[in-house]
């Protein structure tokens, strides 16, 4: 840092061992000036408006949650963007992409303004919003994902909470063909799913059959389907999101030119049966936490760079909608506030090196998503 001219600095954070943009981790000041970054090096404290010492403490980029629910507008009695965004910060995640299934969902541009306008009064983070595919704004998409505020289109190819829904290989190839910007895409099959909902209808059912209704073929099919479109589209914008199934880490390694993917915490830390024995419906989610199989597999494409981002998958409801009998109680667990401390203590136990983490979920979305700044 050049000494010769003294620099006044808002805040600066001293005696941090900082993650530097070349990967390095060296003991370097922070110097920042409204809100921004301007300098990194040796600062003097009078130099500083306002001074933390943060010894002994690790600083990392900003750390991005590219998969979050929040539930504003139209389902605010489970969360809303003021709640959901404090969370986030609270739990050290600087910016978040937010899913379309809110009610009405967000699929053209009047319901993606009221969400920016929501966001601008309440946000306590940066923020940005996916537009959801659906059958009637298909041809519009194109012009959607380019507008201001907008992360990306959501494609929901099997059924979750909401009635997002594009389910067949026709109107997948027409969106997919129009797409620009990555995209991303909840990876279940509807038929499949169609098909095995008698499952649900069977005495003596519980959460714990919940992945033998969204078995792995579910998952797997859809995977199989979605990337054969892509590649016949000579598209590689693909961004697959929740992967749950080893056989999908496996399928998108040898298709790795043309797609990225996202695993969730929840799926890296918990394991079937257990977790459903232990949590019950707390654990319900889609696509469902699968056995410790499936969860090696998950690792495995972490270990192997196969694996391009972790996400939350944030999805709160009520401890009252929770709380119904299964399959009546909805899918989906809060993530936002607990990515960074999960994933923290996989490198505080040596499962996960900060190198890794850092690529997962600073470097990564940034890359993937083109996010400036
Ligand atoms: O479990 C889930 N819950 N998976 C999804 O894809 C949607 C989410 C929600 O919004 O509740």
């Amino acid at each position: 840092m050049d000494k010769s001219v003294s620099k006044i600095f808002d805040l600066v954070l001293k005696n941090g061992l900082v993650v530097l943009p070349n990967n390095k981790v060296e003991k370097t000041d922070i110097a920042i000036n409204k809100g921004k970054i301007t300098e990194l090096g040796s600062v003097n404290n009078d130099q500083a408006k306002q001074v933390i010492d943060l010894k002994g403490l690790i600083v990392i980029p900003g750390a991005i949650d590219t998969q979050v629910h929040f539930r504003e507008p139209g389902l605010t009695h489970k969360e809303d963007i003021y709640h959901g965004t404090k969370g986030a910060v609270l739990g050290g995640i600087t910016t978040i992409f937010e899913m379309p299934n809110t009610s009405p969902a967000t699929i053209n541009k009047r319901e993606l303004d009221v969400k920016i306008q929501i966001a601008e009064q309440s946000a306590f983070c940066n923020y940005s919003f996916f537009i959801g595919a659906a059958k009637e704004n298909i041809h519009e998409l194109n012009k959607l994902e380019k507008l201001e505020g907008c992360c990306g289109v959501k494609i929901f190819m099997g059924s979750s909470t909401g009635n997002l829904l594009v389910e067949d290989d026709q109107s997948l190839k027409e969106i997919i063909s129009g797409l620009d910007r990555k995209f991303a895409v909840h990876s279940e099959d509807e038929y499949r799913l169609r098909d095995r909902k008698s499952i649900l209808s069977e005495p003596n059912i519980t959460v714990k059959n919940h992945p033998d209704w969204r078995d792995e073929e579910t998952a797997i099919n859809s995977t199989r389907r979605l990337l054969k479109i892509a590649r016949e589209a000579q598209k590689k914008n693909l961004h697959i999101l929740h992967i749950s199934t080893s056989d999908e880490i496996k399928k998108i390694e040898q298709n790795k030119d043309i797609c990225t993917c996202e695993v969730t915490p929840q799926h890296l830390y918990f394991h079937s049966p257990d977790c459903y024995e232990t949590f019950g419906t707390r654990v319900q989610m889609n696509p469902p936490i699968r056995t410790k199989k499936h969860q090696d597999g998950l690792w495995y494409g972490i270990k192997n760079k196969i694996v391009d981002v972790i996400g939350s998958d944030h999805a709160p409801h009520t401890n009252k909608e929770k709380n119904e009998k299964y399959p009546l109680s909805p899918a989906g667990m809060p993530g936002v506030q607990t990515l960074l401390p999960i994933m923290l203590n996989f490198v505080n136990k040596g499962k996960l090196t900060l190198d890794d983490l850092v690529r997962l979920i600073c470097k990564n979305p940034c890359k993937i998503y083109g996010i400036k700044n």
